[in-house]
């Protein structure tokens, strides 16, 4: 017999940056290495990353925001073992399994008004290329409408509708029929609605890239439009969903009822990969019209049993944990706290977001001695500042978060959404600490700035 995966784990523990390095994405190693992230995690719970010599980190970026309700939840744990310890029958495919069914169930409870209907998938990407190909086949039109630093996942699809260039060159043609607005511009909506045939608009409520906050009318506003012109509202709430913004939706912020709404990341607790599309029934029907059709879309391990008992798992947690209204008053808490910097530390220009999902834009202040220093680093790389915080913030004071946004300065957090009020003093005394240590040119952030940018102009040289 084999060895045991705890055997294997106990074995191999520390080999993964050489196997990684070895046998797959060498640069996310180099990266790792360059920024002194390279460490040996061993075990997780709750909001909390535990590393090989005992050190605790408070993990604010939750695995790109899939665990809302914290790592390991016992619940969902339990519901995955049970689903295994049951021998359950999955995806005999001539088949229909009760568990999607009753996940769809009780997704379709949280979701807004008019959507009626739910279509499984793997990914966040995978709902996103069922929302295209739904929208084109129910409406006949071939155009989506897509914002400006939009991010919508990386297969070629969505790809296509990804509003930051770095993710697109060198990887078309893309999709054709694609039109790009700028976030937050109704009139660019209602030309692009005029000019083409749009079977969709699709726009995250609140932008992950950067953490654009949408004025009050542009959801509402661009809703409408889109029901005017006979174009799809769609929501892509894959990262902004499940209660990350304070709200089970992000869009409930606004009262807007989309078309469709797109959910993944959260939704099984972090353990299995899964996506979900609500959407109106009069969309559903159109595309899966007759028996001929009902294979026409859909991904082999969709509605496997171990995401979907996961999510029913998730979404009690969610209610019973009352993790939304968690997310709400800690989330507005913290903001609140960043806030008070703006006026504080002369580098801190902005802060932005909802609940738990919050960015601070870092920019040059008037100082032309801190002005300098800025331009030395951003020559390096644009925006490099932020990691002027993201680095301290870990190595310093145990807390992983990232930078957000290729062309600026932007530090964001994605806090699980079980964090309480002993980490919140931690996240603000700690950001506090290492933004209060940027005032001081010369000092010893700044010396790490210097190391920073001779790795990112090695790495610009493709050293
Ligand atoms: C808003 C949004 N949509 C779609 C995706 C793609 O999801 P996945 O990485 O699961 O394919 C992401 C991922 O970050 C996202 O933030």
């Amino acid at each position: 017999m084999g060895r045991s995966i705890a055997e294997l784990v106990a074995e191999r523990t520390g080999d993964q940056f050489e196997l990684h390095d070895k046998l797959m994405n060498t640069q996310m190693v180099r990266v790792l290495r360059t920024i002194g992230f390279d460490r040996t995690y061993v075990r997780a719970e709750g909001p909390y990353l535990y590393d090989d010599a005992g050190h605790e980190y408070l993990d604010l970026l939750s695995g790109y925001g899939v665990f809302a309700v914290g790592r390991n939840h016992p619940a969902v744990v339990s519901a995955l073992r049970e689903v295994l310890d049951a021998n359950l029958p999955g995806l005999v495919q001539m088949d229909v399994s009760l568990l999607s069914g009753l996940l769809a169930e009780r997704f379709l409870e949280t979701v807004p008004d008019g959507l009626e209907k739910v279509f499984f998938a793997n990914s966040g990407a995978e709902t996103v290329e069922a929302a295209i190909k739904f929208a084109r086949y129910s409406t006949g039109r071939p155009g989506i409408v897509y914002c400006d630093h939009a991010f919508h996942g990386l297969t070629q699809g969505a790809l296509s509708l990804n509003g930051d260039e770095i993710f697109r060159e060198g990887f078309g043609p893309l999709l054709p029929g694609t039109h790009r607005i700028p976030f937050d511009d109704l009139e660019a909506l209602e030309r692009a609605l005029h000019r083409h045939e749009v079977a969709a608009f699709i726009v995250e409520p609140i932008q992950g890239h950067g953490v654009n906050v949408p004025s009050d009318s542009f959801l509402p506003e661009a809703a409408r439009l889109c029901r005017e012109n006979g174009a799809l509202f769609v929501a892509d709430e894959v990262q902004t969903g499940m209660g990350r913004t304070g709200r089970m939706w992000a869009i409930e912020h606004w009262g807007v009822e989309p078309d469709m709404l797109l959910a993944a990341k959260a939704l099984s607790g972090g353990f299995v990969p899964v996506g979900a599309v609500a959407l109106r029934k009069s969309v559903f029907d159109r595309v899966f019209s007759n028996m001929v059709r009902a294979p026409v879309h859909g991904s082999t391990f969709s509605k496997n049993n171990l995401a979907m008992a996961a999510g029913i798992a998730t979404l009690d947690v969610i209610r019973e944990e009352n993790l939304v209204q968690n997310a709400a008053k800690l989330g507005e808490a913290l903001l609140d706290d960043f806030r008070a910097m703006v006026d504080r530390y002369s580098f801190v220009k902005e802060v932005r977001g909802k609940g738990m999902m919050q960015a601070i834009e870092f920019a040059p202040p008037a100082s032309l001695r801190h002005r300098a220093a800025w331009k030395l680093l951003d020559s390096a790389q644009k925006g490099l500042f932020a990691q002027l915080v993201t680095v301290p913030l870990f190595q310093r004071h145990r807390i992983l978060s990232q930078t957000s946004g290729h062309d600026a300065a932007i530090v964001k957090f994605l806090p699980p959404l079980v964090i309480d009020e002993d980490d919140r003093k931690r996240i603000t005394t700690a950001l506090d600490a290492v933004v209060a240590d940027t005032e001081n040119v010369g000092g010893a952030i700044w010396d790490l700035g210097k190391t920073l940018a001779r790795a990112a102009l090695n790495m610009r040289a493709g050293r």
